[in-house]
């Protein structure tokens, strides 16, 4: 695996491959990687002969007093791994080169960016829907791979695909989960034990809504309690927001008589976590 840390020197690589006639599969990351994010990589492979995996823990998606700065970081670690899954190119660029001084630009995608994450951290898919969009012309991949795990950010990013007529195919990746159901996310690195004990009652909740959904209940302010108040049955789990959406619009809905996503966001021993599920698709 080739490490590439110059934006320019990916560039050729990557104009290099399309003349080659490679087809170029990416992977967009900010480290600290787990099976989710490996799964990606092999849900590319399936149809990707030239492997970009990049690594870049992006200022511009964290608001002020979130995590940005202990994020968790393992670039050994992580390209182990990205070695092991066969991966073609590692690309770690440098803050610096991604937002010279007198940086200005930005991508805004509309509705779809608003309500749930949206309403929490202002911002934030402005950061993502930006960097996505430079990486983008940096890897000038043929295909992405974005986790089922972010979905309100997955929706942002098949949006803006579509608005601005890039030309990169969007596939989704289904939520990987520990085996005892909570979803991988480097964000539980910050859990202790108890906590990630109580992190579990996120996907714990989510279950109880689709068992619920799944023997007929259709209203979606229903659905949403039956989801809360097993969440707040534990103390020390701070609900921020749950939600059933549209799952192809992310629209608000009264009742699911559609493919629709339950998405939550809460946080538990100050760790902000999401999770969600999809019914009736
Ligand atoms: P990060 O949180 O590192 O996630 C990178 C990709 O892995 C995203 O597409 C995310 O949805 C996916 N992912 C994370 N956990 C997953 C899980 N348990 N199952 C399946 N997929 C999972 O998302 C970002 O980074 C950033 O916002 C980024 C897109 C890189 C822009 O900075």
């Amino acid at each position: 695996m080739k490490v590439i840390r110059k934006v320019k020197e990916m560039q050729e690589v990557s104009d290099r491959l399309r003349r080659e006639g490679k087809k170029i599969g990416f992977v967009p990351t900010m480290g600290y990687l787990h099976e989710g994010h490996l799964s990606l990589m092999r849900k590319a492979k399936e149809s990707c002969n030239s492997i970009v995996v990049s690594i870049f823990v992006n200022p511009t998606q964290f608001g002020p007093g979130e995590d940005f700065e202990r994020y968790p970081r393992d670039e050994e670690g992580d390209r182990a791994k990205l070695e092991a899954e066969g991966v073609d190119f590692l690309f770690i660029p440098e803050r610096e080169e991604m937002y010279l001084p007198g940086y200005q630009t930005h991508v805004e995608v509309g509705e779809v960016s608003k309500g749930l994450c949206g309403d929490f951290r202002p911002g934030h898919f402005r950061g993502v829907a930006t960097v996505v969009t430079k990486l983008f012309n940096i890897v000038k991949p043929h295909l992405a791979v974005f986790g089922e795990k972010d979905y309100q950010q997955l929706l942002v990013i098949k949006r803006m695909v579509k608005d601005l007529n890039l030309d990169i195919e969007i596939i989704l990746g289904i939520l990987i989960r520990e085996e005892d159901g909570i979803a991988m996310s480097s964000r539980n690195a910050y859990l202790s034990p108890e906590n990630r004990e109580k992190g579990l009652m996120l996907s714990r909740s989510l279950v109880k809504g689709r068992i619920s959904f799944e023997s007929g209940e259709r209203r979606a302010s229903v659905l949403c309690k039956t989801v809360k108040d097993s969440l707040e049955s534990v103390a020390g789990i701070s609900v921020q927001y749950v939600e059933v959406r549209d799952a192809e619009t992310l629209e608000k809905i009264e009742a699911v008589d559609r493919p629709a996503v339950i998405a939550l966001a809460a946080i538990v021993g100050g760790v902000r976590l999401i999770d969600n599920i999809i019914v009736g698709r």
